[in-house]
This record gives C-alpha cells, sequence and structure tokens, in this order.
C-alpha cells in the first residue's frame, strides 16, 4: 500500500558552506528524510561526500538519513555509512557482485536495505529481493548530478515496482530520485512513489523559501 507521502531534500543541493545549518533549516522546513548522495567519481562521473561529512551532520538533525551510495564496490564503506548515523543504506544493484549478501550486510548492522534502479535497469532486478528490502529507489535521471531532466519512462516502473510492493504485502518505500519538481512529483505520486527525493526543488530560493517548497512537493498546497 502506498504510504503518506514523505520528502527528502538531496543536500546535494544545498550549500556546502553551510551544511549544518541546511539541514537544521531543511528539517524545520517539514523534511521528513535528509537525503545524502554519496558520489566516487568511478561508479558515477562525480565525487560528493563520504562517511566523514555525514557523521558530522549527523547532531544537526533527528529525521531520517537516507544515505544514497552510488560508489563501487560499495561493500567495503558500508559500515562506515552504519556507524555514521545512516538510517537507510541504499546501493545500486550494479555497485557490487553480489547484491543479496551486500543486503544482509546493511540489515546486520541494524539499518534498513535499499536498492537503487538506474533508468535502464529492469524492474526484474528487485526479483529474489523484494522479502528482505526496506526500499526501492527509482532513479529517474542518470545518477551523478543535481538539475538534471526527468526521465518520463520511469513513471512505468515506478508503477510496475508499486504493483510488486502491494503483492509483496510487505511495507517498503517506494522512492523515485531525479527531476522531482513541482509538475513531475503528481505524476510520480500517482504512479504510486511515496517517498520524493527533490534536489533543486527543495533548496530553490533559499532558506526562507523551504517550507513552502516541501509543502508543494507533498501536494499540500
Ligand atoms: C543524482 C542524485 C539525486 C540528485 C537529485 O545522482 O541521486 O539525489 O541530487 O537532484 P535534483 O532533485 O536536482 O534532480
Ligand atoms: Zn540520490
Amino acid at each position: 500500500m502506498q504510504q503518506p507521502i514523505r520528502i527528502a531534500p538531496s543536500i546535494l543541493s544545498a550549500d556546502f558552506a553551510n551544511l549544518g545549518e541546511e539541514i537544521r533549516a531543511i528539517d524545520r522546513a517539514g523534511a521528513d528524510y535528509v537525503h545524502i548522495d554519496v558520489m566516487d567519481g568511478h561508479f558515477v562521473p562525480n565525487i560528493t561526500i563520504g562517511a566523514g561529512v555525514t557523521k558530522a551532520l549527523r547532531p544537526h538533525s533527528k529525521k531520517i538519513f537516507d544515505v544514497h551510495l552510488m560508489i563501487s564496490p560499495v561493500d567495503s564503506f558500508i559500515e562506515d555509512f552504519a556507524k555514521a548515523g545512516a538510517d537507510i543504506i541504499t546501493v545500486h544493484v550494479e555497485a557490487t557482485p553480489h547484491v543479496h549478501r551486500t543486503i544482509q550486510l546493511i540489515k546486520s548492522l541494524g539499518k534498513k536495505a535499499g536498492i537503487s534502479l538506474n533508468p535502464s535497469t529492469p524492474v526484474s532486478a528487485v526479483d529474489y529481493l523484494l522479502d528482505d528490502l526496506d526500499m526501492v529507489l527509482v532513479m529517474s535521471v542518470n545518477p551523478g548530478f543535481g538539475g538534471q531532466s526527468f526521465i518520463e519512462s520511469q513513471l512505468g516502473k515506478v508503477a510496475e515496482l508499486r504493483r510488486r510492493i502491494d503483492d509483496s504485502g510487505r511495507t517498503i518505500d517506494l522512492e523515485i530520485d531525479g527531476g522531482i519538481n513541482f509538475e513531475t512529483a503528481p505524476r510520480a505520486i500517482a504512479a504510486g512513489a511515496d517517498v520524493l527525493v527533490a534536489g533543486t526543488a527543495t533548496f530553490t530560493g533559499g532558506p526562507d523559501a523551504y517550507e513552502a517548497n516541501i509543502r508543494r512537493l507533498r501536494g499540500v498546497d
């Protein structure tokens, strides 16, 4: 069943010179999750932040830290992010040769486990995994950068995953990430997504705008 809509601002679009204050601002503005994009310059063509920064940010909010790992090979970094205060750790199916084992590793550390599907990754990637997952993340852009255009074909993937998750009878977040704005958010929700990542759309306008941006993404206004 589709859960209440949660908004996960991606701090990739925040002011990196003021990350602590930015996290406090989105917390106050009503963010549900704090989406932390971790990139290694290898799995994706960009380098962002690591476990050290994640740990430094942890005291600034009690909201759920939704850590999106775009690093490969990923296994040797998972414990660092668990210790840094991640609540949900999501890996890409292509980032580990044994994704089932990686999910067990995340869970063994007491964290919620997610897998992420690139735009070209088929829905069947979740076969044999759904029973162990807490989140499925559909990438609606190719991972690596904020501010890209939404890839329309991913709405069908969200709808198909909605059916599979509902059939499983389990509570699994269905998150969509990339190009989510005031126009694409309602369409992603209609397709079945219940967690919306939004970088550009949250942080545009500066701190005074965050609350209105988040409300509008959620579909409240
Ligand atoms: C892309 C990241 C996204 C990105 C979203 O690789 O996973 O979280 O920051 O940015 P927007 O919302 O600007 O498309
Ligand atoms: Zn992300």
